[in-house]
This record gives C-alpha cells, structure tokens and sequence, in this order.
C-alpha cells in the first residue's frame, strides 16, 4: 500500500535559527516562495514570539504563500501562542506549533516541572491554540530520550486535547534508525493515533538526521520535518532534499507518494546557499557540485555506455539543467526569462530588468553564457542589489617584485548618500581590497575564511567568492560574483559589512519597539 508523506520545511526556523544562517524578512519571504515552488505542504516559517523581526517575517510570508500551510512555533504559553495566532491569521491555510519538553533531563533542570504538570501544560496550549485554527501540531521535545510509558501518556493526551499532528523530535540527535522505527511502531497503536499524524524531526549530531526520519517512516510517521541543505540547530536538521529524493529513489522500498516538485530543488537549495552566505559542499548528497559528476576513466566509460551504471537519479531530476543552452550578446530578454525558468528562477518584471542589464554586460565580456553562470548573476543579483553600502570603483595593483606592495583603492556609497574612498597597501591584493574596504565603510572585521572559484569553463569564467568573518557575537558570510575574481571578492566582503549593518538596524529598531 502507498503511503502518503507529508513534507514539513522547518528552513527558516529550525534552520535560520543556528548561528550564520539568519535572514532579513525580505529574504524569508524569497525563501518561502522557493519552498512552495518546491510544494512543500507545511512551511514552519518562524517563532512568532522570537522577536518583532520574526513576527513580521512568518506575517508577511501567511500574507503571501497560498499553496503551502503557514505555521509558526511557539512554546506551550500564552503569549507565544497568541503571537503565533496572529501572525499566521493571514493564511490561507494555518497551522500552530506547540511545543514543551517531556524528556527527564529537560523536566528537572529547564523546566522544573513534573510529569503532570507538562501534561496540564501540553493540553492547555493544544486547547489554546485550538482557538485559532483547526491544524495544531504539538511537540514532545527531547521525546526520543523521554521515557517511553510518559511519552504514550503526552502523546494520548495530545490527541484527546485536539492536536492534529504530534511529532516526536530527537531534539539531539541521539536515536539510531532501528529504535526510531521501533518507537514509531509502539506509537502507532496508542489510543487514537490512528486519527492523527504522526511526525519525525531528527537532528544530525550524529550524522543519522537522514537515515532516522527514513526509518520513522517505516514505523509509521507520516510527516517528516527537516531543513534545505540540512542546516538547523548544532549539526542541522534532517536535509529536506535527501529524504525526498530518498522516498523518490526508492518508491519500491518505502512505498511513499510526496507533492513535492524535485525540479526546484537545486534552485532553492542555491538560493538558500546564497542569501545566507553559506555555500553546499561539493560532495554533499543530492545538491553537491559533485554528486552528478564523474571523474574517473572507469566511472565516465560507464556512465558514457550507459547513465544508470553510476546515476541512480538524473540531474534533471532536481532540476539541474542537462541541454545547457548557450546564451550570448544577441540573446534577448524572453529567452534569458525562459532559461532562467528552466533553472528554476522565476524573474519577476523588475528583476528580470536588473538581471538582463546585468546579462548584457556579462555578455560582452565573454562570448558564451552557461546555465552556471546565469545561475551566478541571478544568485548574485540576489545579494548584491541589498544596501546599504555599493561599490563604485576599485582599483587594485598586484605588487611587483621589486618590492612594491599591492594597492587597492576602493570607493563606495552609502544609500544615506555619503560616499567614501580609501586606500590601502595591505597584504596581497585581495588583503588590500579587504582592508580599503573596512577603511572605507569604516568597519573592522576578522577574516576566518576566503574562497574563490570559477562556476563554469574557460578563462573568462564568472567566478564566485565566498567570506567568512566574525565579529565579537556572531559569525557573518558574504557571497559576490564576477567575471573578476578579484571583484568577486570585493563584492563578498562588502556583502557581509552590508548584512552586519543591516542586522545593527533591525536590532535597534526591535530595541526602540520594547
Ligand atoms: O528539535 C526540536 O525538538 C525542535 C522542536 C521545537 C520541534 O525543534
Ligand atoms: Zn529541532
């Protein structure tokens, strides 16, 4: 029998709440249409009480998003849950997530409360949030380490208080497939599950998120919660993109049906790469620069005589562009709008604007335009467009080797109107580009980690560049592309001043709201 698995996308909350992947509302909504384009059926896109920023984010995404539930987390207490129930009110289709811990640790020194009064607490929070929609999920936090007589009795509880969905999370990764699929099965015949939806959301601590959400669904759950890229909380989450081509792949084994599109899924997977600055390793599963690339003689004779020898998916399948199409100088903006669609990016009118001026540009410097790098201007376009500082000019000497040192001299403006110029002697050239440009944005930073890479052939190749800094609370990355590396890496580095400058704002304007 085929078994219908519903896909819960907890990106932007489980996932943009770990350190150096949080983003601007602007950019959440971005995501959250992705997500839906991918038809995800649940979009967890935000902890309503969390902060005004975060209200406003999950507000304006219940606002736009009609094909996906909105849901929004809150701990079982009144005020997360009225916060909740007034950000997702928007929504076509609502949802509130309710959470409280049930596990011992969690009992006696987080919450202080016996076993009897988290059950009081669950069931009031259900019962609340019952007042503003039908659909609540409930959580057991730390339910994998609960015991499991307690856990039948919240989870019985919670379905006689009206949840709709429970879902048992390994809130630290500790589980292992074969006791997943074991507690699933045991859950299963409680009192009642059977008129409720049983839920996994693994954690990867110990790189098992995958395999232990597959194995929840072999014992009965059928939702599974989980992030783009697997990114969340310490490890991350159970990668969204890994279960769904693993259901996919193996249909014959699990026996699940799922509405997602799989040809969205490399485009939200670089999306997300790009606006939280963090890019996919090469060898990660699914979405990986190298997880449909064949290097080896022996492995590219077989996938030559036939693809199968070594693919068990196509690229097609998650939306990697097989007939590369090349653009050129004479393409006009109907056929960039197609291609861009055939990559999964739909160019709305005004960024369709930006990206061809972009595209024409790009256009005259190289002869031939690849998928990857219309990839990179769309994705960089992403990015760069945001304020408030924009480059203007940057020259930059590489040095010789009678002893003069590399200089750059940057000149950027501020959308406040000042502009800035500085010069500086530092390092290697891009050393010198970096430090210009913290001396003209008049901003300090300490640089962990810079990459840079050619996204396609040949020497005229868009490259993209990637910096990681951290400032004294948190860490910040910054993507930039361009046919110059050089540029590439200017660009990076005044994206991340721009993210820390933007984030300064909205946490004084959170500050001057309390
Ligand atoms: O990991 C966890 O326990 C959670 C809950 C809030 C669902 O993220
Ligand atoms: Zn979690």
């Amino acid at each position: 029998m085929t078994h219908h698995i519903t896909i819960f996308d907890t990106t932007l909350r489980d996932g943009e709440q770990a350190p150096g992947f949080s983003m601007t509302a602007g950019q959440k909504l971005r995501m959250a249409e992705k997500i839906a384009d991918m038809g995800a059926d649940i979009i967890e896109a935000g902890f309503a009480a969390a902060s005004p920023g975060d209200f406003d984010a999950i507000k304006g995404i219940a606002e736009h998003i009609d094909s996906a539930v909105i849901c929004s987390l809150s701990r079982c207490n009144e005020g997360d849950i009225h916060a909740s129930g007034r950000a997702i009110a928007p929504a076509k289709k609502q949802r509130i997530h309710t959470f409280i811990a049930t596990s011992p640790l969690h009992r006696e020194f987080k919450l202080k409360m016996d076993k009897t009064e988290i059950i009081d607490r669950a069931i009031a929070g259900i019962k609340l949030a019952l007042e503003y929609t039908d659909d609540v999920e409930f959580s057991a936090e730390d339910a994998i380490r609960t015991e499991r007589d307690y856990l039948a009795q919240v989870v019985e509880a919670a379905i006689e208080a009206g949840a709709t969905t429970i879902n048992i999370p390994d809130t630290v990764g500790y589980t292992t497939p074969e006791e997943i699929q074991n507690l699933f099965e045991f859950l299963s015949g409680l009192k009642n599950a059977d008129k409720i939806t049983l839920s996994t959301h693994c954690h990867n601590d110990l790189g098992l998120a995958v395999a232990n959400s597959l194995a929840a669904v072999r014992g009965g759950a059928r939702q599974i919660e989980g992030a783009l890229n697997g990114i969340g909380e310490r490890a991350g989450n159970s990668a969204i993109e890994e279960v769904i081509m693993a259901l996919k792949t193996r249909e014959d084994f699990f026996n699940a049906s799922l509405n997602i599109n799989t040809q969205q899924i490399y485009a939200a997977s670089k999306l997300l790469a790009t606006i939280t600055g963090n890019p996919v390793p090469r060898n990660k599963a699914i979405i990986g620069k190298n997880a449909f690339a064949h290097e080896s003689g022996i492995h590219q004779h077989g996938v030559l005589a036939n693809r199968e020898t070594y693919e068990i998916m196509k690229p097609e399948d998650i939306g990697i562009s097989e007939d590369n199409i090349i653009l050129g100088k004479h393409s006009g903006r109907a056929a960039l709008k197609v291609r861009a669609e055939k990559l999964g990016f739909t160019l709305k009118d005004n960024q369709l604007q930006s990206v061809f001026i972009e595209f024409k540009k790009l256009a005259d410097e190289k002869r031939e335009i690849f998928d990857a790098d219309l990839e990179a201007l769309i994705l960089g376009e992403a990015v760069g467009t945001q304020g408030p500082w924009k480059l203007d000019s940057l020259y930059v000497s590489a040095g010789s080797d009678d002893g003069r040192s590399p200089e750059a001299t940057v000149s950027l403006s501020h959308e406040n109107g000042e502009t800035k110029e500085a010069v500086s002697e530092s390092g290697g050239p891009v050393n010198a580009v970096f430090e210009a440009i913290s001396l003209a944005a008049n901003c300090k930073l300490k640089l962990e980690h810079f990459s840079a890479q050619s996204v396609s052939g040949g020497k005229d190749a868009m490259a993209e560049a990637t910096v990681r800094v951290c400032t004294e609370f948190e860490t910040y990355q910054g993507f930039g592309t361009s046919t110059d590396t050089i540029l590439a890496a200017a660009k990076a580095y005044l994206d991340v001043i721009n993210r820390i400058e933007r984030r300064a704002v909205r946490q004084a304007s959170i500050a001057a709201q309390h």
